[in-house]
């Protein structure tokens, strides 16, 4: 069979590798790809919003089964484009990926299916979202309701940054239209784990959890970025709370959207707080996370095209999920002073050490293929990802393998999985 996938990134990668152990496939494309991913898919210079023209690439080379990897293609109707074609395409129609595309969708959802979650109120009006902010508790969260990069989330600790915060989303429209609408809501602590989950529409299949590290700067300082690393499984994440997320939270998110008559095919991304009184979702996500995918799908061992041809068929439950019994810790290296101001086009040399070894993984992100060879061409640049007997171990052999790839202004966060030690030792 010919897959073909959407998008570009590091998820893309892992999410490639994947495919291209499927004894089911002979050819892979990516839409656009990235220099990584050519060596193992031939990448086509097709946009991922370009529906028309991916749904006429897929028609034109007879290809079996399109992934798409980003959430923008699938909030913007890809999948919908697919399949009034006929085209096999695995993840959620618009009016499910809406539970990613909208916060006040998500959030409302939660509260009528009594899913746990932050208390919350939504607003349109800057005027209101104010006045509300002067008897709320401090510190509070204000969430731009529409897609930013994941970064129209703002943790205030005053009144006064939260004021401010109302409005750099709202007035100043700093993620655009994604401001139009906003949530405020309780600020929770304690860790945070991802999991990601298969969807068929009626049956869930969560997969081992990840935990990723959002901000530029050990210690969880500096900004936020799209994530510079994550380890997994989390050892957060015990087997209690587990089965109270599989009770409370994941079949009761498929039932709700079923009920709601948007039955949700593809991957859930359930990113969850451990809070002391228990679980409670920070948010969805209607793709892999990036770079969970790239500790995640390293460490599963079923076959990706069947799993996601069960859920496109509504046959999940046919399937038995099964991780190996080990660790993966995923660095991502990027370009200093990411996420903010960079320079590009650095060249990379050490890649050619990954060849071949078993358990280590270079998964490409901003890179492009030059006469100089491959060079550096965005924020995050490579993900490097290693397994290990435990987490301990995959971290050790992770950062070690950093070692190996050099580019001009490298920068990667040095404390990744580094929390779990006081829970492991
Ligand atoms: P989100 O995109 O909604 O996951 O938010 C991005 C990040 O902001 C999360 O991974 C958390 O670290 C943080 N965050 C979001 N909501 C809350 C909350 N209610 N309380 C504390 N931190 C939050
Ligand atoms: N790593 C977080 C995300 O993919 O949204």
């Amino acid at each position: 069979m010919k897959v073909l996938i959407v998008g570009s990134g590091g998820r893309e990668h892992a999410i490639a590798a994947s495919v291209a152990k499927s004894s089911q496939v002979d050819k892979i494309y990516c839409a656009p790809g990235n220099a990584g991913i050519a060596e193992l898919a031939e990448c086509v210079d097709i946009g991922a919003m370009e529906f028309d023209r991916l749904a006429d690439f897929a028609q034109e080379k007879g290809v079996g089964l399109t992934i798409i990897g980003m959430d923008d293609p699938l909030v913007g109707g890809v999948v919908d484009v697919f399949e009034s074609r006929g085209l096999r395409v695995f993840g959620p129609r618009k009016n499910a990926a809406i539970i990613e595309g909208s916060k006040a969708f998500s959030k409302n959802l939660m509260k009528k299916y009594n899913i746990p979650t932050a208390s919350y109120e939504t607003f349109t009006d800057p005027e209101k979202a104010l006045a509300y902010l002067e008897t709320a508790k401090m510190p509070i969260v204000l969430k731009a309701d529409g897609l930013a990069l994941g970064k129209g989330v703002l943790i205030c600790r005053t009144r006064e940054e939260a004021r401010a915060g109302v409005k750099t989303l709202m007035l100043d429209k700093a993620f655009g239209d994604a401001g139009n609408e906003i949530v405020i809501e309780e600020f929770m602590t304690g860790p945070e784990a991802s999991v990601l989950c298969y969807c068929d529409g009626t049956h869930i299949a969560p997969m081992t959890s990840a935990q990723d590290h959002k901000r530029a700067k050990d210690g969880d300082q500096g900004l936020n970025t799209g994530g510079m690393g994550t380890f997994s499984p989390s050892p957060f994440y015990t087997d209690e709370i587990r089965k109270f997320c599989e009770e409370k939270i994941y079949q009761p998110t498929m039932d709700a959207m079923k009920a709601e008559g948007r039955d949700f095919v593809g991957i859930l991304f359930v990113g969850l707080m451990l809070t002391e009184e228990g679980p409670k979702v920070l948010e969805y996500n209607a793709r892999f996370g990036d770079p969970e995918a790239q500790v995640v799908l390293p460490r599963m061992k079923n076959d990706i095209v069947e799993v996601m041809e069960a859920c496109i068929d509504g046959k999940l439950d046919e399937i038995d999920l099964q991780f190996e019994d080990n660790a993966a810790v995923c660095v991502v290296l990027a370009s200093d002073g990411y996420p903010e101001h960079y320079e590009k086009g650095k060249v990379i040399t050490g890649l050619e050490d990954f060849k071949g070894r078993e358990g280590y993984y270079v998964f490409h992100a901003g890179t492009k293929r030059t006469e100089q060879g491959i060079v550096t061409n965005g924020g995050r640049v490579l993900g490097v990802t290693a397994k290990g007997r435990d987490l301990k171990e995959a971290r050790k052999n992770a950062y070690e393998a950093t070692e190996l790839i050099h580019f001009e202004n490298k920068y990667m966060r040095t404390d990744i999985g580094k929390s779990v030690d006081a829970i492991i030792n």
